[in-house]
């Protein structure tokens, strides 16, 4: 578990089935926390990706799937691989941890592949990066049956932000400890190749869901269609949650002295 997943996210019992973490953000900056690393060793490609990503340890020890700048579907491929994928986690779906990673063009030297060497050379600096799960396996829709609302989440989560990279062909899901878990939003938000038309993307129906992976298993659509556009009862919209979080650390910072004071009495109990 990472620093600042412990200090921004609170478990939460998911709503969607699954018998795992729900990462409710409440982190300041709306809510997205994305860490930076700098890429200390290249481990190996993982060739079966149209886009060539690779696994790469950080100075952090951790262990990445980075995807390069450089490949062929260009950095708007990296904005919709980050800006869908929290997205996604802010929905409360299972995505793993996004992270900036800072790729030193040297470390392609132990590459073998000329074609490999030349797309870590072409992505030196700040690429995209997430968290690498070992022994994870492809998502078969025959082998594993999905609870119907997560299936509806997903989606409905992939129509929002028009992924047309859900599908049998190419489900871009892992299994992984006996969960599901959402990866390559590269392909999502493809009206940013052609901002002119954004508000006809914006109102479209997406009739691309048709191939969706899950769409036989997302019965309950409508339900889940109110609670994504649900707020908390008690607040006046999301806006009016956010003044309430900041309000309250505000009010309890100035406060201080009640918390501490309390604190050291409870200590010297021990003394
Ligand atoms: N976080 C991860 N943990 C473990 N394996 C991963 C992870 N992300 C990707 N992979 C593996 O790498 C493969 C390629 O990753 P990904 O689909 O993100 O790349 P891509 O180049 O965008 O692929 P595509 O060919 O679908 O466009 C995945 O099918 C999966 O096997
Ligand atoms: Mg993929």
């Amino acid at each position: 578990m990472r620093a600042c997943r412990r200090l921004g996210f609170m478990r939460r019992r998911c709503r969607f089935g699954l018998r795992c973490q729900r990462w409710k953000p409440t982190t300041p900056r709306n809510g997205v926390c994305v860490r930076t690393v700098t890429a200390s060793r290249y481990v190996t490609s993982l060739r079966e990706g149209g886009s060539l990503p690779a696994i790469v340890e950080a100075d952090d020890d951790g262990l990445y799937v980075l995807k390069f700048k450089g490949a062929g579907q260009g950095p708007k491929a990296l904005i919709a691989e980050l800006v869908a994928g929290e997205i996604g986690r802010l929905a409360g779906l299972p995505v793993p941890e996004i992270v900036f990673i800072d790729l030193p063009v040297d470390l392609a030297r132990t590459e073998p592949d000329a074609e490999i060497q030349a797309l870590i050379g072409g992505s030196g600096g700040l690429n995209l990066a997430l968290d690498y799960l070992p022994g994870s396996i492809t998502f078969d829709p025959l082998i594993y049956s999905p609870d119907e609302q997560l299936a509806s989440a997903i989606v409905w989560f992939d129509a929002f932000v028009c992924n047309v990279d859900r599908t049998v062909r190419n489900a871009n899901m892992l299994m992984w400890h006996r969960r599901l878990w959402l990866i390559d939003h590269g392909a999502a938000l493809y009206f940013h190749h052609a901002w002119n038309r954004h508000d006809d993307h914006a109102m479209s129906p997406f009739k691309l869901i048709k191939d969706h992976v899950l769409l036989r298993f997302a019965g309950a659509l409508r339900e889940i269609d109110s609670e994504m556009k649900s707020d908390d009862p008690g607040f006046d919209g999301k806006a009016g949650q956010r003044k309430a979080y900041l309000n309250f650390f505000e009010l309890r910072l100035r406060s201080s002295d009640a918390f501490v004071e309390e604190a050291i009495r409870a200590r010297a109990a021990y003394l």
